[in-house]
């Protein structure tokens, strides 16, 4: 038996969602569902390059041939870490090592939680927190907390020229086999209850004990950034006329039911459908 992780066989082409602005896909089938889950990053090609998270290990080849496709490893001068997630800072070594002119962006938090994985080159890493500003050679690009979060160190990124907002896990749903090109379509009840269920399940299980006003509050600043699309790195591209629908989504999460955590049953199925599956 192998641990390796299993390389990808879904092939999603880069994604050109605002000028010199593509997101950058994986898929993933989800576990013991006929349903679909991407892993996305994004790259903002612009006069200062910036790669935004790195993908997975798993998906290594593909990740690398599609950023370095659209970009020389030369030109590249910020990775911006969204959190310490395996998922989103899987070829960060390679990227750092192959990016020479490259400054990480992260933060204490990353770096202190992340150091039993990646010995981070600390000369070439900047801390930006949330709220603060990155400003490159023809934009300026804001660190912003997404709605929901599964790691105290997330910020999404906003860039200012484009209207793009990188939101992390953030509005994470499962997609069916169409694999959907954008939010908008989704069946609608899919779109909301797979955000409830990864909300609750995969990324904030602490939404039952927030304050439902506060947390709105949230949402609100968030969203009066004043973002035109939202990527996502598990959602298909939020365009413009999703935007408030998912926010609306995420807003009521701590007043709705949580859906019930798969347990040994559900596991215990997996098993038995994929022993009945001829290699
Ligand atoms: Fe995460
Ligand atoms: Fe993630």
């Amino acid at each position: 038996m192998s641990h390796e992780p299993l390389q990808p066989t879904i092939r999603l082409e880069p994604e050109l969602v605002a000028p010199e602005t593509y997101v950058i896909h994986q898929v993933q089938q989800g576990l013991g569902e006929p349903l679909y889950v991407h892993l996305n990053s994004m790259l903002i090609r612009g006069r200062d390059p910036v790669i935004v998270d790195t993908g997975t290990i798993a998906n290594r080849r593909q990740w690398l041939d599609d950023v370095f496709g659209l970009i020389d490893p030369a030109d590249v001068r910020y990775v911006f870490i969204s959190h310490d997630d395996i998922d989103h800072t899987g070829n960060l070594a390679e990227v750092m090592t192959l990016c020479p002119k490259a400054t990480l962006v992260a933060s204490w938090a990353i770096v202190e939680r992340h150091t039993n994985a990646f010995d981070f080159p600390l000369a070439r890493t900047m801390w930006l927190n949330d709220g603060e500003h990155l400003d490159v050679a023809d934009r300026r690009l804001t660190a912003a907390c997404p709605p929901v979060w599964d790691s105290p160190t997330t910020r999404g990124l906003f860039d200012n020229l484009t209207g793009v907002y990188w939101a992390a896990d953030a509005f994470a749903t499962p997609v069916t086999a169409e694999l959907e090109p954008t939010a908008a379509s989704l069946d609608a009840d899919l779109w909301r209850n797979g955000m409830i269920m990864f909300a609750y399940n995969a990324l904030s299980p602490w939404l039952k004990m927030v304050e439902p006003g506060l947390f709105a509050d949230h949402c609100d600043r968030v969203k009066r950034l004043g973002m035109t699309t939202i990527a996502s790195a598990h959602s298909p591209t939020i365009t413009s006329e999703s935007i408030d629908g998912a926010f609306e989504a995420v807003r009521q999460l701590p007043l709705v039911d949580a859906p019930p955590m798969p347990g040994q049953d559900v596991l215990d199925h997996i098993i038995a459908a994929t022993a009945a599956v001829p290699a």
